[in-house]
């Protein structure tokens, strides 16, 4: 899963602008990143691009193409970091997907006399085609026959030395063309180059292209070409760090202008959208359809739907294949990118079931946007950090829209919880010490206890459990020891939770409440609202904000967490 970013163009660029572009699809991945072009410049670094940008140098080149990595196959190294290339180095790739049958590709191709340098899958696509070349292929005819042999997913992008030609292909993961004024960009997705254009073109599956500098063609995998038309999309500002010290407490502060921004888009210009989805989940089984923090967002959303008698389950994407789905269900897939194959891959099966194709998505014009019949854009604006905060928030807070309930307070009691941050600061310097953290809940609060819980996993690589309180007893109360933060989510004094928080403290446990009426706990976070919805929405921002500061006190690197990727693109 990765980000792959080309220019093809009439006057030299630079190797800093290519990178320039590369670096706004390094959420998609920052194990590595490479470079080539087409004066023979191949480049490769461990790390990420921000790190070195800098220090790379420069170079002019009229075609180029990079890839910034999110390893799959093969270890963090620079052999294994794109592009890769043949045996003769005659053909570079980079490649954002998995090619399942690599390794009767790569047998085949070893049994021929060819050399891999890496482990990777990629590395088979600059053999083969080297190979069919040699068999008296052109280019395009050998693009054709991987296409039609190759198992997987793929956006890939390939050039040969000293030509100004790049050649791309598809299947699954995206790719989109952009049109410069001198020329081309090609890209995983539009952010790569929405500072420079607005007009783009979407490859649909199985489709290749071959793009010089004045021209491209684009073509099904029989070589027929395939007209299709520009179109311009409209992009959000830009975000920068400011005077914040980090990307996730700037997201999270930005909460409540998020969400008023939301809650006016539905009143308004995305009305109609949301009266037709309101229609149909009346009259149809809702399924959601996502993964980690989105998935958590879809688990609250349930009980807000079957709170307004709206039949409502949460599936995790990749887990899809144990539903069935069928024209009386709508399915609505909640991602924050859009993009991720997982649930791509479950929409697709839906789609082949008749159901009914919706979304919940942040990144306007994404793959699952295009996927869905109908589609709410929760207006977050962009998330820089990969761990998802106000993008959490706005789809929660969609969903309790959609259940017909009344969101206008939720602004509000975000400021008061985000007011007193300096609480959660303190406290978060205690808890950063500890080596295990449960996390409890129930019903809406389960939801939350998972979505604190992986918060607080992914950035601050505390282990941290978050479970239905009432099954705590049935096996995990075994690992409860003096000392042991317990964070219990309280909302009106429940009795099963305060029972099931009691049976932790007796066997020692340090309660860190989270409520709306004071716990006689070691610690409590007291959110202001008499309204179980949006008392459960406000406890994810307190569960952000512990997450963030026991992270910073560890000095975790925050904004881009080890082993982790924004957008992940790949099964
Ligand atoms: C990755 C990210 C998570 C995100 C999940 C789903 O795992 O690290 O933060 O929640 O993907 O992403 P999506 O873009 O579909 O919401």
């Amino acid at each position: 899963m990765c980000g792959i970013f080309g220019m093809i163009r009439q006057s030299p660029f630079s190797s800093n602008e290519l990178l320039q572009g590369l670096k706004r699809l390094e959420y998609r991945g920052y194990d590595s990143f490479g470079f080539a072009s087409n004066t023979g410049e191949l480049t490769k670094h461990i790390g990420s691009i921000s790190d070195f940008i800098d220090k790379i140098n420069q170079s002019e080149a009229t075609t180029g193409i990079s890839h910034t990595r999110w390893a799959t196959h093969g270890g963090v190294t620079l052999q294994n970091s794109h592009p890769h290339s043949d045996c003769n180095e005659r053909f570079f790739v980079v490649h954002n997907g998995i090619i399942e049958n690599y390794e009767e590709l790569k047998n085949e191709l070893l049994s021929r006399g060819h050399v891999f340098k890496s482990q990777t899958d990629t590395e088979v696509i600059p053999h083969f085609i080297e190979e069919h070349v040699k068999s008296g292929l052109s280019i395009e005819d050998a693009i054709k026959m991987f296409i039609k042999i190759s198992k997987g997913t793929f956006a890939v992008l390939l050039m040969e030395k000293n030509k100004n030609i790049i050649y791309a292909m598809k299947r699954d993961s995206p790719l989109v063309l952009g049109l410069m004024k001198d020329g081309f960009a090609i890209a995983s997705d539009i952010y790569a180059f929405s500072n420079i254009t607005n007009r783009v073109i979407f490859f649909d599956d199985n489709e290749y292209a071959i793009i010089n500098q004045n021209d491209f063609g684009i073509y099904d995998s029989y070589g027929k070409q395939i007209k299709k038309d520009f179109m311009t999309f409209s992009w959000n500002k830009e975000e920068n760090l400011g005077n914040y010290e980090h990307y996730m407490i700037k997201e999270i502060i930005e909460e409540p202008v998020a969400i008023e921004r939301l809650i006016n888009s539905l009143n308004n210009e995305q009305h109609d959208t949301v009266e037709k989805i309101s229609s149909l989940i009346k009259i149809r089984k809702v399924l959601f359809v996502a993964c980690g923090t989105a998935y958590h967002a879809s688990l609250l959303g349930t009980s807000f739907l079957r709170f307004a008698g709206i039949n409502a389950d949460a599936v995790i994407a990749s887990e899809y294949q144990n539903y069935m789905a069928d024209k009386n269900t709508c399915v609505i897939a909640v991602s924050q990118s859009g993009e991720t194959m997982d649930v791509i891959k479950a929409l697709q099966a839906a789609r082949a079931s008749s159901a009914v194709i919706c979304s919940i998505v942040n990144v306007p014009h994404s793959t699952i946007e295009r996927m869905s019949s109908l589609s709410i854009n929760i207006k977050a604006g962009q998330e820089i950090c990969v761990a998802s905060t106000k993008v959490f928030t706005g789809q929660a807070a969609a969903i309790l829209y959609l259940s017909g309930a009344k969101i206008v307070t939720l602004q509000k009691l975000l400021d008061s919880v985000i007011k007193q941050k300096d609480v959660i600061k303190k406290i978060s310097e205690d808890l950063c010490k500890a080596r295990d953290i449960y996390v409890l809940g129930k019903s809406e609060g389960y939801a939350l206890a998972r979505e604190i819980a992986l918060k607080i996993k992914e950035i601050s690589y505390i282990h941290a459990e978050g479970m239905m309180a009432g099954e705590l007893k049935h096996g995990t109360i075994a690992l409860i020891e003096p000392g042991v933060p317990v964070i219990s989510i309280i909302f009106n004094n429940n009795e099963d939770m305060i029972s099931s928080t009691k049976e932790t403290e007796a066997r020692g446990a340090d309660i860190f409440a989270i409520t709306n009426k004071p716990y006689p706990g070691k610690w409590n976070f007291v959110i202001d609202s008499e309204d179980k919805k949006l008392f459960f929405i406000a406890a994810g921002t307190v569960g952000q904000l512990i997450a963030y500061y026991t992270a910073k006190a560890l000095g975790r690197p925050i904004d881009k967490p080890r082993n982790l990727a924004k957008s992940v693109t790949v099964k």
